[in-house]
């Protein structure tokens, strides 16, 4: 076989185009084309990779990653479906819509190319949008280091001895312009002596205040199935997520507008404005999209119960978690 069958199709703006089952995914200076057998749906280029950026550093998250009100996935732990029109009212009633089931990791590896291939130099899809360059125009360079952050994970508290380190100017994660008036003193500690690797404490307000990215929660603290996941927002939640279980935020400072929809028709079904210290559960039949006109402080409490998924679905467990 000759090698220039297996050379990537590159177009005329430079982008590569990529394949998976019936999908092929094309860019172009402006958007992102999702082709599937008979049809072709369209996003913004920027909105993709922004959307692309969260589903390949979640590992496909809990539930379902609408990157936008057609196209998206759903995470069945060990396989994902990939869908267009799965989760839209208008698509289910004409039959329009389309799915495909792959491994997780096959899908994680293409996702990861498409966003190394189609991410330009200067922009950073974890970025608030004041805070980076853009994603449109022909290619030109990429942005490697900022698509191969991990998602930080606690093995222990925060700062205690072999985790993962508090924040520092030094560390070159300098306090955020939005968050100048966050105070960045420390708690007094006073461990009994001999239990000083075991009891800390930090201010993880000054923590988030250092945080370089928006809307990507870093897992903190971890007791058994339950995830505490702070995360510091600004803009708009790059995907609208459809949950598997239920999720419960608390609002650290500042302000976050969310939108809740039915999670399979896309119906509005609430707005829901968090303020500092307001608490909600958002329940296992929802969908939601967090709007944060400034950078503000959100804790995202997950549980990892792997056993949640199909109690909810089976009807086993109601949707919301505690019955007034
Ligand atoms: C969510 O879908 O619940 C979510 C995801 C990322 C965030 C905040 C909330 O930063
Ligand atoms: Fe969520």
């Amino acid at each position: 076989m000759s090698t220039t069958l297996l050379a990537p199709v590159v177009n005329k703006s430079g982008y590569e185009t990529y394949g998976i089952g019936n999908f092929t995914f094309e860019r172009d200076e402006y958007f992102a084309h999702i082709l599937y057998p008979g049809n072709r749906h369209v996003m913004p280029v920027e909105a993709f990779l922004r959307a692309l950026m969260r589903d390949v550093a979640w590992g496909f998250f809990y539930g379902s990653v609408n990157f936008d009100h057609v196209f998206g996935t759903i995470n069945h732990y060990g396989t994902v479906e990939m869908f267009v029109g799965l989760n839209n009212a208008s698509y289910r009633a004409s039959h329009q819509e389309y799915v495909e089931t792959f491994q997780s990791w096959d899908l994680k590896r293409v996702f990861e190319n498409i966003l190394a291939g189609w991410t330009n130099e200067g922009f950073d899809p974890f970025a608030a949008p004041e805070e980076t360059g853009q994603a449109y125009g022909p290619r030109h360079g990429n942005n490697h280091q900022a698509i191969r952050r991990q998602r930080l994970a606690a093995k222990r508290m925060l700062g205690l001895p072999g985790d993962l380190g508090v924040r520092t100017d030094a560390s070159g994660l300098t306090v955020n312009r939005q968050f100048t008036d966050v105070p960045q003193d420390a708690p007094e500690l006073h461990p009994e002596p001999g239990f000083e690797s075991e009891v800390h404490g930090v201010n993880l307000f000054a923590y988030l205040s250092r945080s370089d990215v928006t809307w990507n929660p870093s897992v903190v603290s971890v007791v058994n199935d339950s995830l505490l996941c702070p995360t510091t927002e600004e803009h708009i939640l790059p995907i609208i997520h459809g949950n598997d279980r239920v999720e419960w935020f608390i609002q650290l400072c500042d302000r976050i507008i969310w939108d809740v929809e039915d999670k399979i028709s896309g119906a509005p079904l609430a707005k829901v404005t968090m303020k500092a210290g307001d608490v909600s559960a958002m329940p296992a039949d929802i969908r939601h999209r967090g709007y944060s006109p400034k950078r503000s402080m959100l804790m995202v409490w997950e549980n990892n119960d792997g056993t949640l998924p199909h109690r909810h679905a089976s009807g086993e467990l109601k949707p919301y978690p505690v019955e007034f």
